[in-house]
């Protein structure tokens, strides 16, 4: 596997961090060689570390309510010190397994699980999970181009999702709170003359399954420096419709931590796993509040 852990924890960066948090505890386990460090405070949690082996060591069974997962893609992104490209697809996918199996082990019986993957890998995923869960959407995030097409085939303009409950009878879904205006094509609202009084039509719906939200960009406030940040509009959505106020939320690739970030304005609790230590920092900055100023 790739995407060694740094073994040092160093900078100063991590020092203050330490620091202006009374109620932060850090931990620091020494496993065989590899080492993992965990960050707590108010209710969200931060491991540095393997997202296999924490899930396994660390997250006990049954006790997540909702879990977004955004794994590398094996498409060749450089992360910081990780490169995401495996040997073979099928290293690739024997990996995934690992840290998918370990995740449904972790969700509530009651609880929902979203995973994103490329356009190649997706169909893999969507076999493997609905022998172990309902899935109950199928999302396309469709986004506009920046940038340079192809031009001998059609370039990718989205990402798929999947929304899957391990109960279908028995699942989060909080239609209301994520409704969205219905595009009718009527320039003025339609009116309901069936009514004693005739009334405008409800003009909002739940969303479908094609989601149009922008990519993250340099100039966007919500903007961090790292090659496949998600955007907040989208993890709003998932955490508004599939989870409670006080529910936890985990991450096991948090990159820049928007997952975390949006479920603690909305009031959730988390748990976000990242192996590299420059995207810590963000989440470190984003989720804790620490001063990004370094201390010398
Ligand atoms: C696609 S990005 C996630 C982006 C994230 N959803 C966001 O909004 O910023 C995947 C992340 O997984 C991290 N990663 C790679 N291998 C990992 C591992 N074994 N355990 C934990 N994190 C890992 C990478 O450093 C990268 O930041």
């Amino acid at each position: 596997m790739r995407g060694n852990i740094s073994p040092k924890y160093t900078s100063d960066f991590l020092a203050k961090a330490k620091k202006l948090s009374p109620s932060q505890k850090t931990i620091t386990k020494f496993q065989a060689i590899v080492m993992f460090q965990r960050y707590e405070s108010s209710g969200q949690i931060i491991y540095h570390g393997d997202a296999t082996q924490i899930l396994a060591q660390e997250i006990p069974s049954e006790s997540i309510d909702l879990i977004f997962i955004d794994p590398p893609y094996n498409i060749g992104k450089q992360f910081a010190n990780f490169t995401d490209k495996w040997a073979s697809e099928a290293d690739y996918l024997e990996w995934a397994y690992q840290w998918l199996d370990e995740s449904i082990r972790v969700l509530k019986p009651n609880g929902t699980l979203y995973l994103m993957a490329s356009t190649q890998a997706m169909p893999y995923f969507d076999l493997y999970l609905r022998k172990k869960l309902t899935i109950l959407s199928r999302i396309v995030w469709h986004y506009d181009s920046s940038g340079v097409q192809a031009k001998k085939y059609f370039g990718s303009m989205y990402e798929p999702i999947l929304h899957c409950v391990k109960n279908k009878q028995d699942y989060i879904f909080n239609g209301d709170a994520i409704k969205i205006e219905a595009k009718t094509g009527a320039k003025r609202k339609l009116i309901d003359y069936r009514k004693a009084i005739p009334t405008p039509y409800n003009s909002e719906k739940v969303p479908g399954n094609v989601w149009n939200f922008p990519r993250v960009r340099y100039r966007m406030a919500e903007y961090e420096n790292h090659p496949s940040q998600k955007p907040e509009s989208l993890l709003e959505r998932i955490i508004l419709a599939s989870s409670n106020e006080g529910d936890l939320i985990l991450d096991p690739f948090a990159g820049t931590f928007t997952t975390a970030a949006v479920g603690k304005r909305l009031g959730r609790r988390s748990i976000s796993i990242e192996s590299q230590e420059e995207y810590l920092k963000i989440g470190l900055r984003r989720v804790f509040e620490v001063d990004k100023t370094p201390v010398f």
